[in-house]
């Protein structure tokens, strides 16, 4: 199996999410590829069969919490029929920022099945949690 990891980073965090997701999928036999939404790898999108999409939170830290950026995140290439993930990083709380990304993906033809906010602070453990659950998730063939 194929994965790409498109994401939208304004200060660098989310980038680096997105390259341990991706690093964590390609270690467990999920080929992964991780790119910026402004820079698409199309090649990889189309070969893979699920899509992980990221994103900061922005908002008033307790309330309004939405998926920073989204609007080009809207701008997703359609990916009918993909399985896809979503997840954001945030500082404090990330409020409904997950669940209006997945509605974003949804929108695109992908179809989501899970999510998970990533604290800023803790990237490599809740990465790598991630990953694990995806996987789970998945339920992939032995050989993948
Ligand atoms: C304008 C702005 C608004 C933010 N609003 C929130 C917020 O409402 N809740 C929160 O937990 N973090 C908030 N953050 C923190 C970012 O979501 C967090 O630092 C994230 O990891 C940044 O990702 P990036 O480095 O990929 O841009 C905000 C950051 C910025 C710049």
């Amino acid at each position: 199996m194929k994965a790409t990891v498109v994401y939208e980073s304004m200060t660098g965090n989310t980038a680096t999410a997105g390259h341990l997701i991706a690093a964590g999928l390609t270690a467990a036999g999920v080929e992964a590829v991780a790119c910026p939404i402004t820079q698409v790898d199309l090649q990889s999108l189309s070969e893979s069969e699920l899509v992980v999409v990221g994103s900061w939170t922005d908002g008033f830290f307790f309330f309004g919490q939405r998926p920073g950026r989204g609007a080009r995140l809207a701008q997703l290439p359609v990916i009918d029929g993909k399985k896809a993930a979503v997840f954001c990083t945030y500082a404090v709380n990330a409020g409904k920022t997950l669940p209006k990304l997945s509605r974003i993906v949804t929108r695109r033809g992908g179809e989501v099945i899970g999510g998970f906010a990533i604290h800023r602070k803790r990237m490599e453990e809740e990465a790598a949690e991630f990953v694990d659950r995806l996987l789970g998730a998945l339920d992939l063939p032995i050989d993948a």
